[in-house]
């Protein structure tokens, strides 16, 4: 089955469209429609997919470092003064081709430079396609934290094109998997009956599969973002799976476990949360998250993580009672019940945090 592009309109103070699908970076040159532009990406995704950029192909590039690498004050500062030395004024455009990474950098030069000019998102993970590159949150990472310096500041389009997809490592992609079932948990629904039907179904999913399920994903981030542009309340259901997530992350050293797949072991661990404080879980859907997380091959608790030395819990419970969102010394949870039904600021504290912990390492 051929798949079209599909768009979604993210509301807001700013509304922009997100193209969804194959082929979609051939609206790339139209985008950007004749203004000065300098094309930011990483070595990799430059030797894949470059010829992508079509007319653009010809516009001045700033390479940056693969990954976490480039989010830093240095080539933040870097990709400023090339955008000076270019002479780019309020009316120039920058061009994000490249994972979350280069997204968050690209996103937040832009917010900078000229005290705010034009970017457009052209995220090539599925992560990205599926969370990154929506909701408008820039940032590099600071000594004492990741994304601790960063700005709201939505791009004018998004050009997520289904092609760039085909040669993402096995890892990145189950990565992205792990953000697509934590939007299928939040929203319900048909994202989360498609995402089970494909998680049950032969790989890879053909291209059709793949543009419903990232454009269902990016419609549900919209719709909560366009409700919470600055993050003051309601957003804080995205968090779902990320208190853990963070935690995991911190504890394996960040690099040892993908993003996404930290999330969901988050997840696991929240409805092992939700279980214990004897939350009101709809009939069967403990049993049905797990099934699915395990169905895309992610793991549903800590146990699955299969990393050897295991997490030590005295590292992980430090590492959440850092979390930004701590209140008066007790940690704050986001928990699924159901789906479409997700609750948040629940409140526990370190012991109960241990029990859980510790419930999960076994299957
Ligand atoms: N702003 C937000 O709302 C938001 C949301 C979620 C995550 N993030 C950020 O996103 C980042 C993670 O993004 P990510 O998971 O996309 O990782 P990434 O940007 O670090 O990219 C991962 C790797 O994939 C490679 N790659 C990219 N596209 C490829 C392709 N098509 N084929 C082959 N290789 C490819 C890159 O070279 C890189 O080495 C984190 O920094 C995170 O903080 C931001």
């Amino acid at each position: 089955l051929a798949a079209a592009v599909q768009t979604v309109r993210v509301g807001g103070a700013r509304a922009y469209d997100v193209h969804v699908g194959p082929g979609a970076l051939e609206q790339l040159a139209r985008a950007v429609g004749g203004r000065a532009a300098l094309v930011v990406l990483d070595a990799e995704v430059e030797r894949l997919h470059a010829e992508r950029l079509g007319a653009l192909a010809a516009a001045p590039r700033s390479t940056v470092p693969r990954g976490e690498a480039a989010k830093t004050f240095a080539t933040l500062e870097e990709l400023c003064e090339r955008c000076a030395a270019l002479g780019l004024g309020r009316d120039g455009v920058l061009v994000a081709f490249g994972g979350g990474a280069v997204c968050d950098l690209t996103g937040l030069a832009a917010a900078l430079f000229a005290r705010g000019i034009d970017w457009i998102a052209c995220p090539t993970t599925l992560l990205a396609q599926v969370d990154a590159s929506v909701g408008g949150k820039t940032a590099v990472n600071l000594r004492a934290g990741k994304n601790l310096a960063g700005a709201f500041h939505p791009p004018g389009c998004v050009l997520a094109d289904a092609e760039v997809l085909a040669t993402l490592p096995s890892a990145e992609r189950l990565s992205g998997l792990g953000e697509l079932a934590k939007s299928a948990l939040i929203e319900g629904g048909e994202l989360l009956e498609r995402l089970e039907q494909a998680a049950a179904g032969p790989r890879p999913w053909d291209e059709a599969t793949e543009t419903r399920l990232v454009a269902l994903a990016v419609a549900a981030k919209a719709r909560v973002v366009a409700a919470d542009e600055r993050e003051a309340g309601p957003r804080e259901v995205l968090n779902l799976g990320h208190t853990f997530a963070h935690a995991i992350e911190h504890a394996a050293d960040y690099g040892r476990v993908p993003h996404g797949v930290a999330v969901a072991a988050g997840i696991g661990l929240a409805l092992a949360a939700a279980e214990r404080l004897g939350l009101a879980c709809k009939p069967g859907f403990v049993e049905r998250t797990r099934a699915l997380l395990r169905a895309l091959g992610l793991p549903a608790g800590l146990g699955e993580l299969d990393l050897v030395p295991p997490l030590d819990p005295d590292v992980l419970v430090a590492a959440m009672q850092r979390d930004k969102k701590r209140r008066a010394g007790r940690t704050r949870l986001v928990v699924p019940l159901g789906p479409a039904d997700v609750r948040c600021g629940v409140e526990v504290d370190e012991a109960f945090l241990r029990e859980v912990l510790a419930g999960s390492r076994i299957r």
